[in-house]
């Protein structure tokens, strides 16, 4: 089990470009990590708006940089537990759409194994915005993307 959970959180750390090998064997994971992909069919401008106003009602997350393509967020988990927020915005080809895509990163490597904390970290914010309702929702990840998503309890 944990061997399995090592190579997961190594897998997914190679999207970050963390985990570092020698001789293509494992040497080191440091960051328990979620990535998550939302599609919408709507413009972008409204999901960033509604998603900020989320973030900026929720006490837990503070606001490191706000631009149109990319919203960045510190979020404290627990006394002296951060993970580091990303999400992204991009047009898609349906002309209504709007492709979104968030990452959470804890900050530190006690908190590999994170009981879902970085998988909360986005979909608590989705699902406050009411964006699960929008038309056209779709939340995609896997395990392989987002570590311990499978035994998260978000509250
Ligand atoms: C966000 O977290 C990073 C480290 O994880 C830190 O360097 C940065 O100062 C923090 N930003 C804010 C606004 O708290
Ligand atoms: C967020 O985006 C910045 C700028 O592209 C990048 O340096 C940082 O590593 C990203 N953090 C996460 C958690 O994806
Ligand atoms: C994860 O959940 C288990 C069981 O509820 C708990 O004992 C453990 O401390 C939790 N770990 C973290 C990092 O929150």
């Amino acid at each position: 089990m944990a061997v399995r959970i090592l190579i997961v959180a190594c897998l997914a750390a190679l999207f970050l470009g963390t985990c570092i090998t020698v001789n293509g064997l494992p040497t080191e994971v440091t960051h328990a990590y979620c990535r998550i992909v939302w599609l919408l069919g709507l413009p972008c401008e409204r999901v960033s708006m509604a998603i900020l106003t989320q973030i900026k009602a929720m006490g837990s997350y503070k606001l490191v940089s706000v631009a149109a393509a990319l919203i960045q967020a510190n979020h404290t988990s627990a006394v002296g537990q951060i993970e580091n927020v990303n999400i992204t915005f991009a047009g898609t080809a349906m002309s209504m759409g709007c492709h979104v895509e968030g990452t959470s990163v804890s900050a530190f490597w006690f908190s590999l194994f994170d009981n879902g904390t970085n998988y909360c970290n986005l979909h608590n914010i989705i699902e406050g915005s009411g964006l699960t309702k929008a038309p056209g929702f779709i939340e995609y990840t896997n395990e392989w993307l987002c570590l311990g998503m499978g035994s998260s309890a978000c509250k």
